[in-house]
Formats: C-alpha cells, structure tokens, sequence
C-alpha cells in the first residue's frame, strides 16, 4: 500500500481526481471501477471541471459502480444509478452505455450478479477502482463477517451500515436492508486500487490499515495483499 497524506477533504479531492486524470489521459479507453458515498463527491467535481475546462475526454471510457441497494429503482433519487449519473455520468461525456451499475430492479438477484460478474469479466479488467470505506471497514458493501464472498452477491446490510447511511433518507426505516455489491475478488481483480478515507469517523479503520494484519472482521485490511493500493487521506482520518 502507498499512503498519500493530504491536509484536508479538498486535497483528498484533487489528489484522487488527478491520478484518475492521468490513466484516463495515458489510456483513453479505460475502465474505471466506480464508488458512491459522500467521499468520491469531490473527486468527481474536479473531474467533470478537468472535463468542462481542459478536455478531459471520458467518450471512450467504461465504468462500473461497486454496488446498489436491492430491490430499489434505478429511477429512484436513493438509487446509486442516480447519484451518479448526477454526480458524474451527466456531466461529462461518457457513453452512458458503457456505464454500467448492478441493476436493483432485477427480479431474479442472483442471476443479476452472476450477469454482473461476467460483463465485469469481459471488461479486459478495471484499470483504476475507486473505493471508499465504511467506518466497520467495509468496501463496497462487503461487511465484516467471518466469511466473506469473492464474486458479485446479494447482502443483508449490518445495522451499523443502516445507520450510518439513514442520513441521507428521511426515516431510518426507508434505507435498504439489502444490497447487491461486487464481492472481494471482483474488488481485488482491478489492477490499481485508489481508497479514499475522510473525516475523524474513519480514524479507527484507516489506523488498521497501518499494520500488517488482515481480517474479515475489517474488509478493508484484506486490500494489504494486492499490490497496487494507494491510500488517500486526509488529516482529520489520521489524527481522529
Ligand atoms: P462514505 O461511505 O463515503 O459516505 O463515508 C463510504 C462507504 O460506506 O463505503
């Protein structure tokens, strides 16, 4: 893992834009693995600014989203087929076909995950995937268990997770107690991982990142095995 410093959420932002800047520049058809949550928001502002203001071009790039809430609409303003296309596909001018995010609307779960494991496959390879980190230490929404999955699955969301992410909904009751979520070897298999880790909350996991332990109880460490992660963070994480 390298480890990049940076004082505050807007370096974060910048930073992570910039190398996303640079493989899409050095390799203009590349397939980015994409992540919602509140702390990729800054990266894709910067991104859809490089594009407005120098030309970044994404025509010729793919994507693919970690995860979405089952069963929920795409149409739906909770949907992470909608965020983002607000936060990054309508600004900038990538061919929303080439965008891809598991469909929360399938009726048959697992043969959504199964199709969403092999289009993953046929991909050649997610170049570059963005990540974020759950404050239990899950990615995507792989939470901590004793046995965690490999592939693309359906998963019961831990209470915490629901918690934690009622903020954005009205009631805690309206957040989705399912998800289907790319597994840790769909994770594992992108060839640079950038995590990204903000705000004091994420302090006790991005300190577990620090060493050189691995456990299922804490997704996130499991990402110490591969051998292209850049851990960006910021100095709220770090001094908590
Ligand atoms: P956050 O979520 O960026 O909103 O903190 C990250 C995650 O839960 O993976």
């Amino acid at each position: 893992m390298r480890f990049i410093q940076c004082k505050d959420y807007a370096e974060l932002s910048l930073t992570a834009a910039k190398i996303m800047q640079e493989k899409i520049i050095q390799k203009p058809n590349a397939v980015l693995g994409l992540a919602t949550g509140s702390t990729p928001v800054g990266m894709y502002q910067n991104l859809v600014k490089m594009h407005r203001e120098e030309g970044l071009d994404f025509s010729a790039v793919s994507s693919y989203n970690l995860d979405e809430y089952y069963p929920l609409s795409s149409d739906d303003s909770q949907s992470y087929r909608y965020f983002m296309n607000q936060n990054l596909f309508d600004h900038i001018n990538i061919d929303k076909s080439r965008t891809h995010v598991p469909s929360g609307e399938a009726k048959d779960p697992e043969a959504e995950c199964a199709r969403y494991e092999e289009l993953l496959a046929s991909s050649g390879g997610v170049d570059i995937q963005v990540l974020g980190i759950g404050e239990n230490g899950h990615i995507g929404f792989n939470e901590p268990a004793d046995i965690l999955h490999a592939k693309t699955h359906l998963i019961h969301l831990t209470q915490d997770t629901i918690a934690v992410n009622a903020r954005f909904f009205e009631k805690i009751e309206d957040v989705p107690t399912k998800a289907l979520t790319m597994g840790m070897g769909s994770i594992m298999s992108a060839k640079t991982i950038l995590l990204l880790i903000s705000g004091a909350k994420k302090h006790r996991v991005l300190r577990s990142l620090f060493d050189d332990s691995i456990t299922t109880q804490i997704p996130a460490t499991l990402l110490k095995t591969h051998s292209d992660v850049i851990v960006i963070y910021d100095d709220a994480a770090y001094h908590g």
